[in-house]
């Protein structure tokens, strides 16, 4: 069997860096990695492509930024002759960026079939690019692989036949669990980098890089500032996303006078680390979500809802939408020591690789 993985922009890195593992094993399966170069910078891409002792690409697409509808274009007219060539079995592709979309169509029409990882996640938010990337893929999709039941439910809603549906658990977590190990080495070794050290004693984590938060800049500037204000009870490391910063930069933000602290964006280990340690996280990403919720660190999620609802249900994550009050309120309560403990979703145990490589094994035959 000939399978065919499509990753293209940071987190689908360490999705697919324990599928690759699982289902090299055996030996019996030929693999080959498209990257479609949606993310291209050394720290959004190469850098886990190392600690995450992933393949070299076999083709890197380089695609490059652009509107949505000029980088999904560009990636599927890129990859179609490389399918076309290739002829996989079967070609996987991951979460829910626009990599994820513009692979699962080229490949449902060269009748391929496609497993999406991570499938089912719903935020009912069709305003974020990402929920119309996650629709269309698992509708074209011949194999979903789902991290919680929440996203069963929601794929059978949509009418998608049970039988394609398979609830693996957390691949992104599988990554976590084999690494923190590794991660915490180096922090004890005083091995992180980018952060001046007087910072790592008591801190707060975050990271935004979602439109509806950083793409408006009098949002952005709201948010920035009760950061700045959040920081003087607690130090922020801010590792700011290349839109961000693309944002960030026509405001001036100099005249700050606060101990939050910008640096570019980080290796996985080194982000793991600080993950690990931080008091509290503030974010918009969704992976981070469910990050804190397996290390049990509280996080405060800047967005009104999200695809992720069992790291509320389950987890340390609470959401406070853009209501800057609300933020300052649930971070005054975690530093008084009042934080939710949480507990870790079932199946995101760091073998969902394995039940993935085991489902296409079965399928296969
Ligand atoms: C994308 C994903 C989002 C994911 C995020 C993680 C889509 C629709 N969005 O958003 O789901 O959570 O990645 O990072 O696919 N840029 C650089 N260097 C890079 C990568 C990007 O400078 O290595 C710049 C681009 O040129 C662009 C901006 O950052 O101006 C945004 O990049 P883009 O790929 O459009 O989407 P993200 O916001 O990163």
């Amino acid at each position: 069997m000939h399978i065919l993985h499509v990753v293209g922009a940071r987190p689908n890195f360490m999705k697919a860096a324990p599928v690759l593992r699982a289902l090299g094993s055996p030996g019996s399966v030929r693999q080959t990695l498209i990257h479609t170069g949606q993310h291209y910078d050394f720290n959004m891409s190469d850098v886990f492509f190392q600690q995450l002792v992933m393949p070299v690409p076999d083709v890197n697409l380089g695609v490059g930024p652009g509107s949505h509808a000029q980088q999904t274009a560009e990636i599927m007219s890129r990859l179609e002759p490389v399918v076309l060539e290739r002829k996989p079995d079967l070609v996987l592709v991951y979460g829910d960026v626009n990599s994820t979309v513009a692979a699962a169509l080229v490949c449902a029409k060269l009748l391929i079939p496609v497993g999406h990882v991570e499938a089912g996640l719903r935020s009912f938010d069709r305003t974020m690019p990402e929920e119309v990337n996650r629709l269309l893929t698992d509708q074209i999709a011949d194999l979903l692989f789902t991290p919680s039941v929440d996203a069963d439910k929601n794929l059978q809603q949509e009418g998608i036949a049970s039988e394609k549906i398979n609830l693996i658990g957390n691949v992104m977590i599988d990554t976590l669990v084999a690494l923190l190990p590794e991660a915490l080495a180096r922090w004890n070794g005083k091995d992180l980098t980018s952060v001046p050290s007087h910072y790592l004693k008591h801190f707060g984590l975050v990271t935004l890089h979602r439109p509806s938060n950083v793409d408006a800049s009098g949002i952005l500037l709201s948010i920035v500032k009760t950061l700045s204000e959040i920081s003087r009870d607690l130090p922020l490391i801010f590792p700011i996303h290349p839109r961000t910063r693309q944002r960030l930069e026509a405001s001036d933000l100099a005249t700050l006078d606060s101990q939050l602290h910008f640096v570019d964006p980080l290796s996985y280990l080194e982000f793991l680390a600080l993950q690990y340690h931080a008091t509290l996280v503030i974010t918009d990403s969704g992976g981070i979500q469910e990050e804190t919720t397996y290390l049990r660190v509280p996080c405060l999620t800047v967005r009104q809802n999200t695809e992720r609802p069992v790291t509320v249900t389950l987890g340390t994550n609470v959401l406070v939408g853009q209501d800057m009050d609300r933020l300052r309120t649930e971070v005054g309560r975690i530093l008084s020591g009042d934080r939710k403990q949480g507990e870790i979703p079932p199946f995101w145990d760091g073998h969902a690789a394995q039940r993935i490589a085991k489902v296409i094994t079965t399928w296969w035959r």
